[in-house]
């Protein structure tokens, strides 16, 4: 899983490839790498860790040159070493790759057997030492590209120069996506829109085993037995201007600040006030006749599906489940005909969020894809497209996406609601007006930034961290414990509070903090109950609520939230959770934005 880019150009590579693979970090950072070609000879720099290290090697050691590729790495196979990084090459290519090679074994047994050596241990090295064989073997450059792709097994996207072919690029998709960009006496290669932004918005999504032939002049695209073929050529909206932190530290703290002003413009898609109704996107079936409704994602979009399934459950009354996406497909699903699959995710990309919509979609489900990229392989393949306008989020850790997938799936139970006849025009109008004050009770609550930074240091040595909420809180309990592993490292779990008696109980002690997610409704009594029952054993509360004054007394913090309802409430205590993350990541000097181990959008399974 890593971002890749190509140019076959006319003016220096290296820097236009470097500008492009800031765009792509998000798909990893563990090494990044450039090889360009001058005078049929390839040359590459690489370097282990952030692109920032790629910069500092290239003023190093310049490299020349008017065609490159360049790659930026999430490691699969091999550590994030020098020698593992992308470009991999051999005396005739260079190659970056995007992906998993699942038969690299044998095939790395086959060159063995014929004598040829490895460098190091990457999937993608065989690669390059296939493609290298049949060329020696002196096959032409497409043949040999071709023959290779037919051997190998796997999700691939490749870019691939070859030395003594100065006006010669080949590109190669296989589960993992490549996009050709066209130029004036240029042509361009790259893992997304994105990528390209800075050089073209004349594009070509390539499809499933597409692979194409770039020259300055033309690009030719072909079919995985080798017949050209057309692809439609489409024009991105991605704009070419690099987001920047504004007033900010980080990304992560200036997306937490966007929330009210992003919800809002999600919202204004989505909510008709002066109808009181919810206005979706053209469906091409009746709400009305969905039976079910499967909701599947990762990460934090999966705890967005975990918010909604109350939503969709109490206001419409249609049976929801929630998969998480690499699960979904392996326990075999009972789809109900006519069944709606809504499949999440920020980025539109994660690989196995975009299997699970193949398997529904090949299953005859109506499939609809909600997603913050518009143009991504999922909003491609949907049926449906429910757009989250959150903007570009760049902080590895998802916060504003999250806050506008809660935002989009209220308006969507709503409608369900109203579809299904669960609530009439009266009650839409009262939730389309309950939900239209989700962005002015945010920034109510960024009010208490500081107060949030405060708890925050206190709990920033701790060892683990528990989270524990009840119903439609139990998720944002979750989300809460992923922000704080994700940037800060500390252990922490989000529970069901009634779940807590039944074993976490036992890891409380003065040490651990617990953050009690607990909204004055139905269940906060219980909740509170939980609470006490952990300060009974000397653990360190922290209560985030908009009741139990009394009984918070007692405790190690309280942070007074605004009322709300319950559409509303999941939204508003996010934002405190993502805080609490923050400046606890901030105090012990993570790399917040990029932290170890992550990438954002998750390409491989
Ligand atoms: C990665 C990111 C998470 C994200 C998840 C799903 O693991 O680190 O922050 O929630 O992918 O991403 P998606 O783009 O599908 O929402």
């Amino acid at each position: 899983m890593c971002g890749i880019v190509g140019i076959l150009g006319t003016s220096p590579a290296t820097p236009r490839i470097l500008e492009s693979l800031k765009r792509l970090e998000y798909r990893g950072y563990d090494s990044a790498g450039i090889a360009t070609i001058e005078d049929g000879k390839l040359d590459r720099r690489r370097a282990p860790g952030k692109l920032g290290a790629l910069e500092d090697a290239l003023k190093a050691s310049a490299l020349s040159g008017n065609s490159g590729i360049g790659h930026t790495r999430w490691a699969t196979h091999g550590e994030p070493t020098e020698a593992n990084a992308h470009p991999h090459m051999t005396h005739r290519v260079a190659i970056v790759h995007n992906g998993i090679i699942e038969n690299f074994r044998p095939l790395k047994e086959e060159l063995l057997g014929k004598g040829i050596t490895f460098e190091g241990e990457t999937d993608t090295e065989v690669v390059a030492r296939l493609l290298t064989s049949y060329l020696d073997e002196g096959m032409p450059p497409r043949d040999a590209f071709h023959k290779t792709l037919t051997r190998l097994v796997g999700a691939f996207a490749l870019c691939v120069l070859i030395s003594g072919e100065d006006d010669l690029m080949f590109g190669a998709r296989e589960g993992s996506p490549l996009v050709v960009g066209f130029g004036e006496g240029e042509n361009y290669l790259g893992s997304d829109a994105m990528a390209l932004a800075s050089l073209s918005n004349r594009l070509i999504y390539l499809e499933e085993g597409d692979w194409a032939e770039l020259t300055h002049a033309k690009v030719q695209v072909f079919d995985p037995a080798g017949n050209p073929v057309e692809r439609p050529t489409t024009i991105s909206q991605v704009a070419a201007t690099m987001v920047d932190k504004g007033n900010h530290r980080h990304f992560m703290q200036k997306e937490i600040f966007e929330q009210p002003t992003v919800v809002a413009q999600a919202l204004g898609r989505y909510l008709d006030p002066n109808a009181g109704k919810v206005r979706l996107p053209q469906m091409p079936f009746e709400l009305a006749t969905v039976p079910k409704v499967t909701l599947v994602a990762c990460g934090t979009s999966f705890y967005a599906a975990q918010v909604a399934r109350y939503w969709i459950e109490k206001l419409a009354r249609v049976p929801a489940e929630v998969d998480i996406a690499s699960e979904f497909r392996y326990r075999e699903p009972v789809y109900m005909h006519g069944g709606l699959a809504i499949f999440i995710s920020q980025s539109g990309e994660t690989a196995d969020t975009l299997a699970a919509l193949r398997h529904a979609k090949a299953a005859g489900q109506r499939v609809a894809a909600l997603v913050n990229v518009m143009g991504s392989t999922m909003a491609r393949e949907a049926d449906v497209v429910l757009p989250i306008h959150a903007g570009a989020e760049i902080g590895v850790a998802s916060t504003k996406a999250f806050t506008c997938q809660l935002s989009v799936l209220a308006a969507f139970a709503i409608d369900l609601a109203a579809a299904k006849g669960q609530i009439d025009e009266t009650q839409e109008a009262a939730f389309v007006e309950e939900l239209e004050t989700t962005p002015k009770l945010m920034a109510q609550v960024l009010h208490h930034d500081e107060d949030i930074a405060k708890i925050a240091r206190s709990i920033a040595h701790a060892r683990d961290v528990l989270f524990v909420g009840r119903g439609i809180h139990f998720p944002i309990a979750m989300e809460g414990a992923l922000k704080l592993k994700e940037i800060s490292y500390i252990h922490a779990e989000g529970y069901a509070a009634g779940e807590l008696k039944h074993g976490p109980i036992a890891l409380i002690d003065e040490n651990v903090p617990v953050i009690g997610i607990a909204p004055e409704d139905d269940l906060i009594d219980k909740t509170v109950s939980n609470l006490q029952e952990i300060m009974a054993r000397q653990g360190k509360v922290i209560l985030l609520s908009d009741g139990a004054e009394k009984e918070a007394e007692g405790m190690y913090a309280h942070l007074s939230m605004p009322s709300a309802g319950e559409l509303v409430t999941p939204i508003l205590y996010a934002i405190p959770v993502q805080l609490l993350a923050y400046y606890a990541a901030v105090e012990k000097g993570t790399d917040v934005d990029q932290p170890r181990n992550l990438a954002k959008s998750v390409t491989v399974e």
